[in-house]
């Protein structure tokens, strides 16, 4: 079997442009004792993958030049040398751009989805993006009922599910996104109780106008001027939860730092970043809780789909552009292959 898959052709400086990415075919190597294959069905796309790209993040190793590019993924073992996995299941894990992965299952993140979900929901509200809204949130913006709960980047993977978890806790949310139907679907399907374009809307005013009685939590997934004009409305002891930061992502220099920080003093506040990866251990319990307001409609999940393995450096430019609606993936187009024992 011929194996497509994109490797790391360039290191972007700036925006990442498709021909960082290049199309390769490798063969697959047999299978020895303990390993399985994962025949991949969905690509999430992810803003991390600029700073493995660069090699500039210190959490995670740099991607090689002609290494394949990293990515999680969701598939099906369609052949198993192992004893856990059996032929069938549904894996989650770092796969990579390409049809299949050779594993063992002991790699971090690698989980069994069993019984298994809706695919799109185990790289969304279920995955990665779901549970660093739920550690970010519940953990560092300790959410109390009646708080104004702010999030940023909100109509994206990871700010719609902390903004869906304010409201599960109480919290009145307001978000923060890059288009009109964005804002209309965070206020109209997601129940958000207001929302903000920063494209089109004054943030200033309309930060006045949403948060009259200051902010509560922030959850930052954008930095720069949202957070600069979140911090000089927090409440007496607030928590910003420092997620991400994409509006930096894309500039060659180190931006402005936030003129409005020293709020943090004269409101006794906490600013803290955290990693995903910090709560490896506790990955069964996010997943509890976010699968059983997934499946009791409490929690809602939606993807912007791009079709085609070819379409995965496309897919990767555009979630930089805003192109997505909660999460930005890529559907294989590669025929499931027969389970082979
Ligand atoms: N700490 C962690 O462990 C961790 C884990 C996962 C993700 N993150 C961070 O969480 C954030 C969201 O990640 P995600 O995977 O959920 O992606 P996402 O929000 O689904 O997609 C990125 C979104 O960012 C917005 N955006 C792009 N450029 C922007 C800019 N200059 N200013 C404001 N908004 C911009 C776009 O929406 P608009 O149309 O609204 O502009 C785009 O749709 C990222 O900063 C990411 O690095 C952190």
């Amino acid at each position: 079997m011929i194996n497509r898959q994109f490797l790391l052709a360039e290191r972007p400086h700036g925006a990442i442009q498709e021909h960082h990415l290049r199309y390769n075919e490798a063969d697959l190597p047999e299978l020895t004792s303990g390993q399985m294959l994962v025949q991949v069905e969905y690509y999430s796309l992810d803003p991390s993958m600029k700073g493995q790209m660069e090699a500039s993040v210190s959490y995670a190793a740099g991607i090689p030049i002609g290494g394949v590019m990293r990515g999680r993924g969701v598939g099906r073992v369609i052949a198993s040398r192992n004893a856990v996995v059996p032929v069938g299941a549904q894996a989650f894990g770092f796969f990579g751009m390409q049809d299949f992965a050779v594993c063992t299952g002991d790699e971090p993140h690698f989980h069994v989805f069993d019984p298994p979900v809706n695919p799109q929901a185990a790289l969304g509200v279920l995955g990665g993006t779901g549970m660093t809204a739920y550690f970010g949130l519940l953990d560092i913006g300790k959410p109390q009922p009646g708080d104004t709960l702010l999030v940023s980047g909100a109509a994206g993977a990871t700010g719609s599910v902390a903004g869906q978890i304010g409201r599960i806790k109480g919290c009145r949310v307001i978000g923060v996104a890059g288009t009109a139907e964005k804002c209309a679907w965070l206020v109209e399907e997601l129940g958000f109780d207001g929302a903000i374009n920063y494209r089109q809307d004054d943030l200033t005013s309309a930060l006045d106008v949403l948060c009259p009685d200051g902010i509560d939590v922030f959850f930052d997934n954008v930095g720069g001027d949202i957070l600069d004009l979140a911090l000089a409305r927090l409440k007496l002891h607030a928590r910003v939860v420092l997620c991400g930061g994409i509006s930096r992502y894309e500039l060659t220099g180190k931006p402005t730092g936030p003129g409005n920080y020293f709020n943090l003093v004269l409101t006794r506040s906490r600013m803290e970043g955290f990693l995903l990866s910090d709560y490896l251990s506790r990955f069964d319990e996010a997943r509890g809780d976010l699968r059983a307001w997934f499946e009791s409609g409490a929690l809602k999940q939606r993807a912007t789909v791009y079709e085609g393995f070819r379409s995965l450096p496309t897919a990767l430019v555009a979630l930089f552009q805003g192109a997505n609606t909660g999460k930005m993936l890529v559907r294989s187009d590669l025929q499931l292959e027969a389970p082979q024992p």
